[in-house]
């Protein structure tokens, strides 16, 4: 294909997808199927960096899947499916990881905070290395983008200093990478906690907004985020960033430009913004969960598809597999 090849993947941890997930990762990823050659995948390999249930695990992978399909992933449009069924994965993985310095993988920070937060002694090896299967993921698919959050940009980097180095070391094998990342909607914040991330395991819970909440508990949210004790409308992150959160929110989920938002609320209190932010998660939310239960109310349906995306990925994978171990000598 001519086109230019993204992939990008998501954990199945928490059940529901965050917001931040959604505007930060997935929402590009549906619009990125129309242009690229996309290859989207469920990560649960990276997910068993943290104990895991088995069934829920199962039942989690599951519903990740809809949960991509309701958010506009179509099935002819990209290539969908489970980590865990392209063995590929972990057998680039093993390559990348003996390419890794080991204060290389040190100095990755989400594994400083993840595991801070899980104490170091019970922190996992497969934690620590979970940077370098996400090169092996990347580069098996020789994605020229790789559309995620601020939060990834450091993986990505590491993606390309590994690819270059086995490329200098090796030969010419692997495409350099470059971070897809929205300067918008790359970072989305907890709505308690504007300084914080929105994420699964720091954000409290009424700051993070789970697109599979009832609507009626996300409206309760949105309409107690925090703000501050100004009255002003104004994107302005570092003096109001309860408020230009909210600002990004709404305009990426409206369609509708920051600075025409600002003049709609001239004059007008947080309570206006708020109360129509409100109304527009739920017009989004409310389709959103009901698409996504009837792709679950279908598991056949569901399970053949991700056979299929998972065989489609596999014929790429494999070829650069191949490649890959010719020239470390395998
Ligand atoms: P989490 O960070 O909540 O554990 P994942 O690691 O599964 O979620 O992230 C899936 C995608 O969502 C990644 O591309 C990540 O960069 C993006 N993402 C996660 N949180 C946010 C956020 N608050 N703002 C923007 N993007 C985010
Ligand atoms: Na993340």
């Amino acid at each position: 294909s001519e086109r230019p090849r993204v992939l990008s993947g998501i954990q199945p941890t928490s059940g529901s997808f965050h917001l931040g997930n959604y505007l930060g990762a997935v929402r590009q990823w549906v619009a990125l199927q129309e242009t690229h050659d996309a290859f989207y995948m469920v990560v649960d390999l990276h997910a068993i960096t943290i104990p895991q249930d088995p069934a829920e695990l199962r039942a989690n992978t599951r519903l990740a899947a809809a949960q991509l399909l309701a958010a506009g992933l179509a099935p002819e449009r990209c290539t969908l499916f489970v980590q865990s069924h392209v063995p590929e994965h972990a057998q680039l993985g093993w390559v990348m990881n003996c390419l890794t310095g080991f204060g290389e993988a040190s100095r990755m920070t989400q594994f400083k905070d993840k595991s801070a937060r899980q104490g170091a002694d019970r922190a996992t090896v497969g934690l620590f290395t979970y940077p370098v299967l996400q090169v092996a993921d990347i580069l098996l698919y020789q994605a020229d983008q790789v559309p995620v959050g601020e939060d990834q940009r450091q993986h990505i980097e590491l993606t390309r200093d590994l690819a270059e180095r086995f490329n200098t070391r090796f030969g010419p094998t692997f495409t350099l990478p470059a971070p897809y990342i929205l300067k918008e909607t790359g970072k989305i914040y907890d709505l308690q906690d504007p300084q914080i991330k929105m994420s699964k395991s720091a954000s409290t819970p009424k700051g993070l907004v789970n697109l599979l909440d009832e609507p009626k508990v996300t409206a309760k949210k949105v309409r107690s985020a925090v703000t501050d004790t100004d009255t002003v409308i104004r994107f302005d992150p570092v003096e109001k960033p309860g408020v230009s959160n909210l600002l990004t929110i709404q305009s990426t989920l409206t369609g509708t430009s920051v600075a025409e938002l600002e003049q709609r609320y001239e004059g007008k209190g947080y309570g206006a913004l708020k109360s129509d932010l409100a109304e527009a998660m739920v017009d989004f939310v409310t389709p959103f969960r009901s698409r996504t239960q009837e792709l679950l109310d279908d598991p056949e349906t569901l399970d053949s598809l991700l056979a299929k995306g998972a065989e489609k990925a596999r014929a790429v994978a494999a070829e650069t597999l191949a490649e890959t171990y010719d020239r470390v000598g395998f």
